[in-house]
């Protein structure tokens, strides 16, 4: 299973992490700047962010679970934190970001404040986050399209997940007066074998016994998911991923 989740953690990294350093450069990160990575998983872009920063810099990289994070490099340091509970410095970082964290955080309106009020006047905030929709209104190849549906959609209220989080982003930072303010959007063909796909099927390895047990699927369902998603020619709609971005206003 820790196997399992850190090859998933991996493979999202490797997927998002050009997108995320797009955005990221694209807000103008420099040499000494102070960041502050949430949820960091993987730990991969903390390390490319202290990469930026330099020696003059900072970058606290968090996650409730450290057992998948690389170890620090540089002007970094990683801390076991829990963002809803766990103190942060306020009004003290010149960008702060987070990926695929909020829509997981039943309280993500809070979730968002407490980023808000990390960051310093004139500091950015980087929000990634899902947006389901392309899944839910496509045809998928089967059995991977009952078994993604039943995963995401169809399970969303019990696990307090919003699978929709990504679209409602940017209304969340206008409501929070962020200034300079911008989106991206991304949708992609998640092929066979691929990390575009991969993060995906491991997902369904890891949860989906559990759907199983609750006889919501057939094994049978499961494992030809599973096997026909890491076929060659297997393809499907990816969720739309979404980066918005604002800036903290100076007065
Ligand atoms: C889907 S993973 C995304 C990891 C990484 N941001 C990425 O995009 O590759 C969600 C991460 O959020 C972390 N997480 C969930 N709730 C959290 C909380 N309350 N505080 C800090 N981290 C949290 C999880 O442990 C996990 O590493």
């Amino acid at each position: 299973m820790v196997a399992m989740e850190q090859r998933r953690l991996e493979a999202l990294a490797r997927l998002r992490d050009p997108r995320s350093m797009s955005v990221i450069d694209g807000v103008g990160i420099a040499r000494g700047w102070r960041c502050l990575e949430v949820g960091a998983g993987a730990g991969t872009l903390s390390r490319w962010l202290a990469s930026r920063v330099g020696a003059t810099g900072e970058v606290l990289s968090t996650d409730i679970d450290l057992r998948f994070h690389l170890p620090a490099e540089g002007a970094m340091e990683v801390r076991k934190h829990d963002l809803m509970n766990d103190p942060l410095s306020e009004g003290h970082y010149d960008l702060v970001h987070a990926r695929a964290v909020l829509q997981h955080i039943p309280d993500r309106e809070e979730a968002l404040d407490r980023l808000r009020a990390a960051a310093r006047p004139g500091g950015w905030v980087v929000v990634e986050d899902s947006d389901w929709s392309p899944v839910e209104h496509s045809e998928l190849p089967e059995p991977m399209g009952t078994v993604t549906r039943l995963m995401t959609l169809g399970t969303a209220t019990q696990r307090q997940w919003d699978p929709y989080f990504g679209r409602r982003l940017l209304r969340e930072f206008e409501t929070r007066g962020f200034v300079e303010m911008g989106l991206d959007g991304r949708v992609w063909a998640m092929s066979g074998g691929r990390d575009n796909c991969e993060w995906w099927v491991l997902a369904v390895e890891h949860s989906g016994p559990r759907f199983v047990e609750a006889g919501l699927l057939t094994p049978e369902q499961l494992e030809g998911a599973i096997a026909q998603a890491r076929e060659p020619g297997f393809r499907m709609i990816s969720p739309l991923s979404v980066a918005v971005w604002g800036r903290v206003p100076t007065e």
